[in-house]
């Protein structure tokens, strides 16, 4: 590990650049991503507190709407839990093949019921079933029980249309900061950070 070492050199973040607006600039990263053909150009790392230690995972961007950024998760699960007693939480795009990353500060709030159902409708019915049968974050005894409760799902709503369960849903987050992250040679990475100050983004560069 000691000697695993790269020299960033694929590009450059200058002020005069980027765009006025953080969501401009993070559409043109995002295609930027697509383009580059990474897997999986929309996970992004959310962090969250729980109490007051820090908790991470993965999930997945599907919308950027009206300033937000919109995941969808089980309510019910420890992010979920989380997010609903304290907002706080930041996202973070690893787009490492690109030597960029992006992070996002702001607060996450439940979308309305209405978006959600029009989501959740519009994914296979394989992934509608998923988010019946299983108890997210919740300890199971096996491997099998959790098969059986698909099995049991999918005998449940055989040939019935599937609706959103109640405890599944989108998040939406709003930011006050996002920061742009471009490598650099020597470590002289560029960090450009857009923070809300009084309805105005704002931009400012950051040591690296
Ligand atoms: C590439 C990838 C994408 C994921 N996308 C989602 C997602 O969109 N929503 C979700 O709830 N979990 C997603 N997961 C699973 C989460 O990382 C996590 O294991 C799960 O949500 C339980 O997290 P929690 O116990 O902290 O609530 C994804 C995992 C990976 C590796």
């Amino acid at each position: 590990m000691k000697d695993l070492r790269q020299n960033y050199t694929k590009g450059e973040l200058v002020e005069n650049q980027i765009a006025d607006d953080p969501f401009a600039q993070f559409d043109q990263w995002f295609t930027d991503a697509l383009n580059a053909e990474i897997l999986e150009p929309n996970a992004m790392i959310l962090s969250s507190v729980d109490n007051n230690k820090p908790d991470s995972r993965i999930v997945l961007l599907k919308d950027v709407r009206g300033g937000e950024f919109v995941f969808y998760t089980n309510y019910d699960s420890h992010k979920g839990q989380q997010l609903q007693n304290n907002p706080n939480c930041t996202l973070l795009f690893p787009w490492i093949n690109l030597e960029r990353q992006v992070i996002i500060r702001g607060h996450a709030t439940k979308i309305p019921t209405n978006e959600s159902e029009e989501y959740f409708l519009s994914r296979p019915k394989s992934s509608q079933i998923g988010a019946w049968a299983s108890n997210q974050s919740k300890q199971i005894d096996s491997r099998i029980t959790l098969e059986n409760q698909l099995k049991e799902t999918q005998e449940k709503f055989n040939n019935l249309p599937l609706t959103k369960p109640p405890h599944w849903g989108g998040f939406a987050v709003n930011p006050h900061e996002i920061e742009f992250w471009q490598g650099r040679p020597n470590r002289l990475h560029d960090r450009i950070l857009y923070t809300l100050q009084n309805g105005v983004w704002v931009t400012s560069r950051l040591q690296p």
